[in-house]
């Protein structure tokens, strides 16, 4: 149990040991975060994964009998965040569920419990006590039944999936750690879960930015409490909903079988390079996808590198392409390179996955036979032109 702000307490639960988070690779681990606030109307703000539930009913106990529990706030459904409102819920039987229409079908779809809804939409206000909260609808952020809380009282926003990290730690502020170790696990966060929900982001951004916000109190990760800090990850939001990039970043990423398309993958890093591009590499043999996906939040240019296995691409890429379909990116150059046998049909359907996971063709793909030799190679002098072309110089 840590006191975050007067009457208000973390009581969430601290994964250390999650490796992965539904496909996401989770290397740091996550936090459920839940918030108790100890007002005449004690509301609990969202609770953890069902096997945190002990840590989490431990530390409510420590600031009250949870049987006094009079509110419950359920900002979203996802069972990392309700996991254990069945237990809560139990221990406060007079607890009434704070959460929109489409919350409550989801608690009630998971569940199967008859509980007491008091339901909410954007703007509704509840008096606690000496607090008052106001809840905002943030449809799909992540889920269509997603809100946050702000204390009107305290300044403090409660926004669940959003503004969080997967990073499991002793330290519960942003600010006790190095800052751009946590923007880099913010950014992954964003690109692995938020990355499709672009628009409903900037309404979310727009919703709030009359709002005084003195500390973000996210459901994963650490909390936002310094000025320059909270302007930072909300301008990083605002940028990477309006799918902005580093104009001048390349991601290459590809697999390869028997080395020639990772000498193409070479080639193309220092033809870049010497344009003066920020070339990041990255073989998915060696690179898990969620993390080649902070990579793609990042850049203008992506170019795909696979060979041919049996007419198609090699599993890896298929993949990566199959993850990327889902987030789909846009405002995105890409192009597809790689070595073939003796069919390059099998590189449509890799083009065709790339433009539907959002990406514009910057250039006709190039594809060499077997080995490329230095002939194959200078070719690629022509296409790097044509893309940078659409890039702007550096
Ligand atoms: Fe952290 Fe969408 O759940």
């Amino acid at each position: 149990m840590l006191k975050i702000s007067k009457d208000i307490y973390w009581t969430g639960y601290i994964d250390w040991d999650l490796k992965v988070f539904h496909g996401y690779k989770t290397p740091f681990g996550s936090t459920y975060n839940a918030y108790l606030i100890d007002d005449e109307c004690p509301t609990l703000i969202d609770t953890v994964k069902y096997y945190g539930r002990d840590d989490m009913l431990r530390q409510i106990k420590e600031i009250m009998n949870p049987a006094d529990i009079r509110y419950v706030v359920a900002n979203h459904a996802e069972m990392d965040h309700s996991g254990a409102i069945d237990d809560i819920m139990r221990l406060a039987p007079d607890a009434e569920i704070v959460c929109p229409a489409r919350g409550a079908e989801a608690l009630t779809r998971h569940f199967k419990k008859n509980w007491r809804f008091k339901v909410v939409k954007t703007g509704d206000r509840l008096s606690i006590g000496k607090r008052e909260l106001m809840f905002i609808q943030i449809p799909m952020v992540h889920w269509p039944e997603s809100m946050a809380t702000y204390s009107v009282t305290d300044h403090i926003l409660f926004p669940n999936d959003a503004f969080g990290q997967h990073y499991a730690s002793e330290e519960r502020f942003v600010d006790e750690l190095p800052l751009d170790r946590i923007l880099e696990e913010a950014a992954k966060y964003y690109a692995n879960i938020v990355l499709l929900y672009g628009p409903q982001v900037q309404k979310a951004l727009h919703a709030l930015k009359d709002f005084t916000i003195d500390m973000i109190c996210p459901s994963h990760g650490l909390i936002w409490r310094d000025r320059p800090q909270i302007d930072h990850i909300m301008n990083s939001y605002d940028r990477w909903s309006s799918h902005e990039t580093d104009p001048t970043r390349v991601l290459i990423v590809y697999d390869t079988m028997w080395k020639s398309t990772e000498t193409m993958a070479l080639r193309l890093k220092a033809l870049f390079e010497e344009a003066g591009h920020l070339v990041v590499v990255r073989n998915l043999q060696e690179h898990h996808i969620s993390d080649v996906m902070t990579d793609v939040l990042r850049s203008r240019l992506m170019l795909v590198g696979t060979p041919m296995l049996n007419n198609h691409m090699l599993p890896t890429v298929a993949s990566f392409l199959m993850y990327l379909k889902g987030l789909q990116p846009q405002n995105r150059l890409a192009l597809i390179f790689g070595s073939y046998g003796w069919s390059k049909a099998g590189f449509k359907e890799v083009e065709q996955f790339v433009a539907d996971a959002g990406f514009t063709l910057g250039a006709e793909g190039q594809y060499i036979q077997f080995v490329p030799g230095e002939d194959d190679l200078q070719k690629l002098n022509m296409v790097v032109d044509q893309l940078k072309a659409q890039m702007p110089s550096v």
